[in-house]
């Protein structure tokens, strides 16, 4: 029977994280997939992980299933930590979901139970597992355009001009914070206009939000999500554990669904049950429980935030190192653009032959879009990677 399987497209950033292993030099430098490295290249695990493991190790009496939606303490801690008090947790319905990927499939398949001709709309460019999934399910999509290739800011007034033309009852996708993949974010101000924009149109936002805490702290990238948590009736927000917590391969992660009344959240508990069970019955609990753990006692939840800080404030440093050294080399300021972005990525905005240049000579490996991870950067290979851009760019 799998002789009528064709085969499948690469998933780009996984094909690179492939390309980058295999790779026998020792100088190479990986900015590709979006895990989050020390100056030493090592992926740590966080303190308050260790810590909240150790626990659950020592004071784990069972290992029998949770509920179909996982632990509600998870729930609450995650609400609370997301939404705070942005909407009454009544009229909030979650399941714990296998990372923020799962949260997304999820989300989708509840559309498609709820509206299944909408259409949902994605910010040119976004993370290219969004296209794919809603492919793979069969659903339709369109783009409203989000980046200005020249300023590598946000092209607001095109964004604001597409998403005027979304029809009523279809669905768009936004980034919660750090926007993936260009590092280009809204300013409140401009999040507002969008929320205004998408009440009047009856359009359903959904929010993806895996990098809360890697911008600008904790409460200030969660913003723009509790703005929209407020301001609907109906809403989705996808949210990820694996960089904020460090816990990639714990498959951590929650769909939040916002809805307009308590029976409306009860049925709409009901329907993400039911889609867990479908998919796969009970989510994962480990990665979740750790999060629990942490969120939940004061000294843990300190330590955390403590080193959330010192991760996200080291990635600012070296976008300011990148763009400084970008600004000595060629005089100009065009590489300003670095130091504003936030999160884990930049989009370079350089060509695709310059990508591969730099990894062919340089063994510098980003994504082809010319994204960067910039936290696969240390103090001395910043230096590398801004020769490396001018040399292929000139
Ligand atoms: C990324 O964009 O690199 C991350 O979200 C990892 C992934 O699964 O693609």
């Amino acid at each position: 029977m799998f002789d009528s399987l064709s085969a499948q497209p690469a998933d780009k950033i996984l094909a690179l994280m492939a390309a980058y292993r295999a790779d026998p030099r020792d100088s190479k430098v990986d900015l590709g997939v979006g895990v989050y490295k020390d100056a030493s290249g090592n992926t740590p695990v966080m303190r308050a992980v260790k810590e909240a493991e150790r626990r659950i190790l020592a004071d784990q009496s069972s290992k029998a299933y949770t509920g179909l939606a996982g632990d509600p303490a998870f729930s609450d801690a995650m609400i609370d930590l997301v939404l705070a008090d942005s909407v009454q947790r009544n009229r909030v319905a979650a399941i714990a979901t296998p990372g923020g990927t799962g949260a997304i499939r999820q989300a989708l398949e509840l559309i498609r139970m709820a509206a299944p001709k909408a259409t949902i709309w994605l910010s040119n460019p976004t993370w290219p597992n969004h296209p794919s999934i809603i492919k793979y399910l069969g659903m339709k999509m369109g783009e409203y355009r989000y980046f200005d290739e020249n300023t590598r800011k946000v092209d607001f007034d095109g964004m604001m001009e597409d998403l005027k033309a979304v029809p009523q009852g279809d669905v768009v996708l936004l980034h919660g914070c750090c926007h993936n993949p260009t590092g280009a974010n809204l300013t409140t101000a401009q999040m507002e206009q969008v929320i205004a924009l998408l009440k009047e149109r009856d359009v359903t936002p959904f929010v993806d939000i895996a990098y809360q805490g890697f911008g600008d702290g904790l409460e200030e990238d969660s913003v723009a999500t509790r703005a929209i948590a407020g301001a609907f009736d109906n809403a989705l927000i996808a949210a990820s554990c694996s960089k904020n917590f460090g816990i990639y391969r714990e498959r951590t992660g929650i769909l939040m669904a916002i809805t307009k009344d308590t029976d409306q959240a009860g049925i709409t508990q009901q329907n993400l049950n039911f889609l867990n069970r479908q998919n796969y019955s009970f989510p994962p609990d480990h990665g979740a429980r750790v999060v629990t753990t942490i969120l939940t006692d004061p000294d843990l939840r300190q330590d955390w935030e403590a080193e959330l800080e010192e991760t996200r404030n080291g990635m600012l440093a070296l976008r300011q190192q990148l763009a400084d050294e970008l600004k000595r080399l060629t005089n100009s300021e065009d590489f300003n653009f670095i130091a504003e972005h936030r999160g884990m990525f930049s989009r370079l905005g350089i060509s695709t032959e310059a990508v591969e240049s730099i990894r062919e000579n340089d063994g510098i490996y980003m994504v082809g879009d010319s994204r960067i991870n910039i936290a696969g950067l240390n103090k001395n290979t910043v230096p590398l990677l801004a020769k490396a851009i001018i040399r292929a760019t000139s």
